[in-house]
């Protein structure tokens, strides 16, 4: 990722360019008056060149006097509701900009009281955080499979924030650092999501945990075929029967901070589960052809588990923190499970496959009922689970449904501050009779209506008495197109939520 530096004041070494992010009242007056002051002389043309700072606008001035060559503007829109989210979007905006015009080096003006203020108590933190969130996130490309060079020979390769004083410079440079770890995790879940199935299947997954583990200090453990016969896990072996390439279960811990002792609390661990299936064909069960390759991210959910230990262990968050990902491909070929199949899971509980397509849940209940052996405060799992979520809420929000209200309020909270937001869906008991099996416990599709639903009440059976929200990410991993910080592609949703949800549960403890 890009070096950001923050500064107190205008940089010593020279930069490229200058960035003012500019409101259309108010502010935007005297930050030019302040960039006339810098450059020495009027050579801000008297409006700014007819540009007027409206939302998403942005213009690429080339000033004769100014401390630096060129002066991108960039419109903010009103200053009333400014928030988080609009710095992050803006920021985001401005570094596209800048490398899409080659430039190599830039710097922020410092913000003005109006841009600050609305970011609540750690303002400038806070500032950092979604400014260089906007940078990191708005950058990531994912061409490392391009072997012509589209970019500029020169790239953009240094941004400078500039504070104002020494306070806000401290606080910019934590906020900054926080979002540097987040960003690296979410962009590790983006890339793992959008590696092609040929390269990325259960044995690479696993690689890929192993060598976030050996990076930022967590343990991976990976069980092959055999260990998750063992274990009982039909699910899991069922599902990538039909693949050359065997399903793995990838067990990740870290320890965090050492337990108080007699603090009983602290030694239940928090476990997040994440759906991984490095390629869903639909198995027998088989999809149309039309959008297939998407299904490339059904793995997303696991992308995501491995992101946030590697976020939690490099921040040195509260632990225990376990990350369980059961990884499988789902193909269908002369060993494949199929409609009809009835299954015995990790707890001894019996599921009828009625559709193959529907594998995510299967393979989630194997996880979950190993994870209720671990006696967790807390399970979370993400998985790309239902068509029906994107039916539900687009790629807008995820489907959030579960049994620990607290976590799912906390949840929320978490959503909206790092705008991946969550929307819950009800699990009321008449659901139940969608996935009532007449041969075995419980059925693993649930018919026309309420499909996210009925994958959740699946999994909710396996759950058991464990406290436990279900994310279906479905939507949101999966975008069709970008947006300001995002691109096509695997978002890496998830990652920034769960960091923020974890990190608040920490300074409560
Ligand atoms: N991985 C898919 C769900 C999915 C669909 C994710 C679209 C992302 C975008 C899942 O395994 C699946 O195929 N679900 C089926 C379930 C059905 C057969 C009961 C679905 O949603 O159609
Ligand atoms: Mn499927
Ligand atoms: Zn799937």
């Amino acid at each position: 990722m890009i070096r950001l530096d923050v500064e107190r004041c205008y940089p010593p070494g020279r930069v490229d360019a200058l960035v003012q992010i500019a409101f259309q009242e108010g502010d935007r007056r005297p930050r030019l008056e302040g960039l006339r002051a810098l450059a020495g002389g009027d050579i801000i043309p008297e409006g700014g060149a007819g540009f007027s700072a409206r939302e998403r606008e942005t213009i690429l001035l080339f000033p004769k006097n100014l401390a630096a060559p060129r002066l991108l503007l960039v419109g903010a829109g009103s200053a009333v509701g400014w928030s988080a989210e609009r710095l992050r979007r803006s920021a985001a905006l401005a570094a596209r900009a800048l490398r899409s015009a080659g430039v190599r080096s830039a710097a922020f003006m410092e913000p003005g009281a109006a841009m600050l203020a609305p970011l609540g108590d750690d303002a400038p933190g806070t500032y950092g955080t979604a400014l260089a969130e906007g940078v990191f996130l708005g950058l990531y490309r994912f061409d490392r499979y391009r072997t012509v060079r589209t970019s500029p020979p020169e790239p953009l390769d240094r941004l400078v924030i500039l504070a104002g004083s020494a306070e806000n410079e401290r606080a910019m440079r934590k906020g900054v650092a926080y979002a540097r770890t987040v960003c690296e995790a979410t962009c590790l879940a983006r890339d793992l999501s959008n590696a092609p199935p040929n390269e990325m299947y259960p044995g690479t997954l696993a690689d890929a945990a192993r060598a976030a583990g050996r990076r930022s200090g967590f343990s991976v453990s990976v069980h092959d075929e055999r260990r998750i016969r063992a274990l009982g896990m039909g699910g899991l072996l069922g599902v990538g029967g039909g693949s050359a390439r065997p399903p793995r279960l990838i067990v990740m811990r870290y320890g965090g901070r050492t337990p108080r002792r007699g603090d009983v609390r602290r030694s239940r661990p928090v476990v997040l589960v994440g759906k991984g299936v490095t390629f869903d064909s639909g198995g027998i069960s088989i999809k149309p052809s039309a959008g297939m390759a998407e299904m490339k991210m059904d793995m997303a959910g696991g992308a995501a588990v491995i992101g946030v230990m590697q976020a939690a262990a490099s921040l040195g968050l509260a632990g225990p923190l376990v990350g369980i990902v059961p990884a499988a491909e789902n193909l269908p070929g002369p060993a494949a499970f199929r409609p009809g199949d009835i299954l015995r899971h990790a707890n001894g509980m019996t599921s009828e496959v009625d559709n193959t397509d529907a594998e995510g849940r299967l393979m989630l209940a194997d996880a979950l009922a190993f994870a209720s052996t671990l006696r967790p405060a807390l399970v979370i799992d993400m998985a790309t689970l239902t068509g029906a979520v994107v039916v539900a809420l687009a790629h807008v929000a995820t489907g959030m449904l579960g049994t620990d209200q607290r976590a799912m309020r906390a949840l929320e909270d978490s959503g909206r501050r790092v705008y991946e937001r969550v929307w819950e869906l009800p699990l009321f008991e008449e659901y139940e009779a969608l996935i009532r099996s007449d041969v075995a416990d419980v059925k693993n599709t649930g018919g026309r209506w309420g499909g996210a639903i009925a994958a959740a009440m699946f999994v909710k059976r396996f759950a058991g008495d464990t406290p436990w929200v279900h994310l279906d990410i479905a939507g949101t991993a999966i975008l069709e197109e970008g947006s300001d910080y995002t691109v096509k592609g695997g978002s890496g949703v998830g990652v920034r939520l769960l960091v923020d949800f974890l990190r608040r549960r920490t300074a409560q403890q």
